[in-house]
């Protein structure tokens, strides 16, 4: 290339850098247009590198000349590209459809499952919700206090024993937390915390020092407590018939209020539901412990009994939902085992609602 004939040229490889950019019919295309012009090697980049053999006085003006071209290739470049982009989103928008009438794909979702105790407790709190119950709640690591001596259960008394209780290490004053040995703490925790009128359930986690076919160190109860100033033994039985039947999906149950004893309530009774709720007549299941708060309990949580009484009531969550869902065996609920998980688990979505008849 000389001097004179530059110019000429400059115009000639514009003309046909243009004309291979507006023929450029893809992304693809147009980068390969692109480097064949600006690239390392370009046909534009080697211009440049030809500056050296010019002749002095005419660097400057053919320098210009191709800045001039290099920004007039880049700007054609860049509009040409822009096109094909759009019109790229354009095919792909119109290809890529989405059926929203199609049924939803479960993805991981479809894996997991929700543990049937878990299930039962979110079937229990919608039923109780829907009477009127709110949720209350403890810790698992209750005081020595709470857990028994509010409840009517002074240091020595028998019952104590019974509850095989796991102590944990005696603080600086000498006091021993516990686990907690059932739900009936939150009772006191409750009635200390609010004003009659009380409606709560709590469920949660409670703790046993006991293994067997039919106990666990760990298990489930679901606290129910009513504090007013006219609520009577009528209301308990009303109460856990509706829940029993609601739960049990059935239109009737036959229940059993047999008398017991709790230091915590008097009189106590003890539940049973006559097994044809699950469709094994004749059989007596017992359910929970019941009865009408004893005034000692109310007056430790500083209230009258003269004025206040109501109903609590503990059920084993564990129990009933073996007894509804037909789990043979207490101790495989807890080995977090897959396979069984997977027999016996509900899917996420399976949300239990009363609308849609608990467990749908
Ligand atoms: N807390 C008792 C238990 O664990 C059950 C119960 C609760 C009994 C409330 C009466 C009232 O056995």
């Amino acid at each position: 290339m000389t001097a004179t004939s530059a110019p000429a040229d400059l115009n000639a490889l514009e003309a046909e850098l243009i004309g291979e950019i507006d023929r450029a019919e893809n992304l693809g295309a147009i980068e390969q247009v692109r480097i064949g012009a600006l690239g390392k090697k370009g046909r534009v980049s080697e211009l440049m590198s030809q500056l050296g053999k010019l002749a002095p006085e005419d660097r400057k003006a053919f320098g210009a000349a191709v800045n001039q071209l290099k920004t007039t290739v880049t700007n054609a470049l860049e509009s040409r590209k822009s096109v094909l982009e759009e019109a790229a989103l354009s095919a792909r928008l119109a290809n890529e459809r989405a059926d929203v009438t199609l049924p939803v794909r479960l993805g991981p979702q479809a894996e997991g499952r929700i543990h049937p105790v878990s299930q039962v407790w979110d079937e229990v709190t919608e039923i109780f919700a829907d009477m009127g119950f709110a949720v209350a709640e403890g810790p698992d690591i209750e005081t020595d206090d709470l857990n028994f001596t509010k409840l009517n259960i002074p240091p020595e008394h028998p019952a104590r024993q019974e509850h095989d209780t796991f102590y944990l290490s005696p603080r600086a004053d000498g006091s021993r937390m516990v686990l907690r040995t059932h739900t009936s703490p939150v009772q006191i925790r409750t009635m200390l915390s609010q004003r009659p009128p009380i409606r709560i359930i709590a469920p949660g986690r409670v703790y046993r020092s006991d293994s067997d076919q039919t106990h666990t160190p760990m298990f489930h109860q679901i606290e129910g407590l009513v504090i007013d100033e006219e609520t009577h033994l009528g209301h308990l039985k009303w109460c856990l018939e509706e829940f029993c039947k609601a739960f049990f999906e059935v239109d009737e149950v036959k229940m059993r209020f047999r008398a017991s004893h709790f230091p915590f309530t008097e009189p106590s009774m003890e539940v049973d539901v006559d097994a044809a709720a699950i469709g094994k007549p004749g059989r007596w299941l017992e359910i929970l412990g019941s009865g009408m708060v004893h005034p000692n309990v109310i007056r430790a949580c500083g209230l009258d009994p003269e004025k206040y009484q109501g109903f609590a009531f503990g059920m084993g969550l564990d129990r009933i939902t073996m007894l509804k869902y037909g789990i043979p065996d207490l101790r495989d609920m807890f080995s977090a085992d897959m396979r069984w998980l997977r027999h016996f688990g509900f899917l996420p979505f399976d949300v239990p609602t009363l609308a849609g008849g608990v467990s749908s």
